[in-house]
């Protein structure tokens, strides 16, 4: 039964009909939970008030699998926008984004003008980039661009998806970058051709990368709610003397709030993703895929309480 609502979920989240009919209609049915705004003002509040109580953040103005040059465009201008705001505004934070939502799918020219013009402004702003991990089909060219702004900029780091089969080896074959990465059990629709079925089997090569990309020496953000991962990390950690400006971990705005606050009380450090913005359809639905759980809020948000 949870398997099937969660591929029900991720079934929706690929559909343009609600996608626009939720950009039209604002944060609805319980979305605010995940989502920390529809603008940037109301956004700049929630961090500070993070920043206060010691979190850190990534801020991601949500858009995805955008397909035409002008939207692009403009998403890549509201990306630049963001990174001013932290700038100006003295924000602890760094920003996420989606390829996709840069015109990946529609040129390689277009993706890179774009993402050279954010890479620019981050630089100045001194902000740090995290390109967000999307499906499989995009793997190879995520990574690919990656590679090639990396040579450029110091300031740009990337995600690794713990559920595909190819994961080991992107570690391995990353490592000559010396990457500072974001490691994720992974969040779409994939089939067991590509990826791991079992959940158990991800688990197992999620704590395998997050030894692997840490013993190599490089700068790993453990990215995820689940206790018996965060619980391996800390020992792992203790057991290799890795120092704590090597590691982070990060976990998504709205869920487990209080957690996150415990573990800055225990020294580590924690930084949480939040979203904001009209496109909020596609994110929400794949965190209700995640969770059963969460659709009583969804509901909740229909029926209005
Ligand atoms: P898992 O799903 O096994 O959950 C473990 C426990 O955490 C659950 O039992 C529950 O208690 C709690 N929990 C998990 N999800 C919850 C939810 N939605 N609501 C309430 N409780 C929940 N993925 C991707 O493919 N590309 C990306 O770029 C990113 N980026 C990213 C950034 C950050 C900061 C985070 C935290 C996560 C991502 N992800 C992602 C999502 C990731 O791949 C994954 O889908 C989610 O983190 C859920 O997996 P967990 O590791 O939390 O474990």
């Amino acid at each position: 039964m949870e398997q099937l609502m969660r591929n029900f979920f991720l079934f929706l989240a690929k559909n343009r009909f609600f996608t626009n009919m939720a950009k039209r209609y604002g944060l609805r049915f319980g979305a605010a939970r995940f989502v920390a705004g529809e603008n940037i003002e109301q956004t700049v509040k929630v961090i500070k008030e993070f920043n206060r109580k010691g979190l850190l953040i990534t801020v991601d103005y949500l858009g995805e699998f955008v397909d035409n040059e002008a939207e692009a465009n403009e998403m890549a201008d509201n990306a630049i926008r963001t990174i001013e705001a932290i700038g100006r505004e003295r924000l602890d934070s760094q920003v996420s984004l989606k390829l996709t939502s840069m015109g990946m799918d529609i040129s390689d020219e277009l993706v890179m003008n774009n993402m050279r013009r954010i890479m620019d402004a981050a630089k100045q702003n001194n902000v740090f980039i995290t390109i967000d991990m999307e499906d499989h089909a995009r793997t190879e060219k995520t990574l690919e661009i990656f590679k090639n702004l990396k040579t450029e900029y110091d300031n740009i780091g990337t995600v690794i998806q713990a559920y595909l089969y190819r994961t080991e080896k992107d570690i391995e074959e990353l490592n000559q970058f010396s990457p500072n990465l974001r490691l994720v059990k992974g969040a779409y629709k994939e089939p067991a051709t590509v990826a791991f079925p079992d959940k158990k089997d991800v688990d197992e090569n999620y704590k395998k990368i997050i030894k692997m990309h840490l013993l190599n020496g490089n700068y790993t953000a453990i990215a995820t709610h689940d206790e018996q991962i965060i619980e391996y990390t800390k020992q792992l950690v203790k057991e290799y003397n890795i120092p704590n400006d090597q590691y982070e971990f990060q976990m998504l705005f709205g869920i487990r709030p209080e957690r996150q606050l415990e573990l800055i009380k225990e020294g580590y450090k924690m930084r949480v993703y939040i979203p904001y913005g009209t496109d909020w359809y596609g994110y929400f639905m794949r965190r209700l895929a995640e969770r059963p759980a969460n659709v009583a809020f969804v509901l909740k948000g229909v029926l209005g309480k």
